[in-house]
């Protein structure tokens, strides 16, 4: 029997958390177009930056200046605001997802509503379809969700993994884990094993239907080194964005380089 090839697996790197970097400064440094470039050269097949309401970290000339320079095509992730998608519009990235927010936010926390918004992410699907950009939906693990993203003429649906990350750190408490699980922490470790399975399966079976019915299909939230190869063992899934552990790692595979460099230019 001939070996089939695996479907291959795209990674998409989330540079905000470069420009919050930069914001808690207010300055110009880091900057993510710096952070765009070392991503496509060393192996990003996407990046994917958020441009928020507030404008708390990627500022719309980021957005503009990003999306005119990227070798790789740039996933442009917003809320349904129309006047945001007005500005997606103008902007034209290659792709729009399309993500709740809530301006108390520390990041997106769970997925659209596509039940109760639809009016509103129909009418913004099609505004950015006529703009000529790929749409995607941030949707939690469920096949209702799945089903509506389809209905609503979605292209790509990103599954949220938020809550499948947290289980696994739970789990593995040396792991980082989100503040929001801690007051959870005494569940017996059974309990967790079987919350894991479940939150798994969930990813899995919301991924299969969606290429069953035609879907594209993205996974992102709390993805890390540790976790990720649950996530690429879902064939159904073909591309994962990822940010907050890149960014975290890169602190401190890059501050040796960045230390000696500046210690040799401190001599005289
Ligand atoms: N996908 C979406 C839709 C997101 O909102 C985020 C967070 O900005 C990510 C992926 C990346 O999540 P993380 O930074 O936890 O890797």
């Amino acid at each position: 029997m001939q070996n089939v090839p695996n479907p291959p697996m795209t990674l998409g790197v989330n540079i905000d958390h470069i420009a919050v970097l930069r914001e808690a400064r207010k300055i110009n440094d880091p900057d993510p177009l710096m952070a765009l470039a070392i991503c496509a050269q060393n192996g990003a097949d996407q990046i994917t930056i958020h441009l928020r309401e507030d404008r708390r970290h990627i500022h719309d000339e980021d957005a503009k200046k990003i999306i005119a320079s990227s070798p790789i095509p740039v996933n442009l992730e917003c809320s349904i605001n129309a006047d945001i998608i007005d500005i997606v519009c103008r902007l034209k990235p290659h792709r729009a997802t399309l993500v709740p927010e809530n301006r108390a936010e520390v990041t997106t926390e769970g997925g659209l509503d596509v039940i109760s918004k639809s009016a509103a992410i129909s009418d913004a699907i099609e505004r950015l379809h006529e703009a000529g950009i790929e749409v995607s939906l941030f949707i939690d693990p469920v096949i209702n969700a799945v089903e509506q993203s389809y209905a609503l003429d979605a292209d790509f649906v990103e599954l949220h993994t938020g809550h499948f990350a947290n289980v696994y750190a739970m789990l593995n408490s040396a792991l980082p884990y989100s503040h929001h699980t801690i007051k959870e922490l005494d569940i017996p470790r059974d309990e967790l094993k079987s919350q894991l399975d479940e939150a798994l399966n969930a990813v899995r079976i919301s991924a299969e239907h969606a290429r069953s019915i035609h879907l594209q299909v993205a996974a992102g939230h709390g993805l890390n080194y540790q976790n990720v190869r649950l996530m690429t063992d879902i064939h159904a899934i073909t591309e994962l964005n990822i940010g907050q552990s890149i960014i975290a790692r890169s602190v401190f595979s890059g501050l040796a380089d960045a230390v000696k460099e500046m210690k040799q230019l401190c001599q005289r």
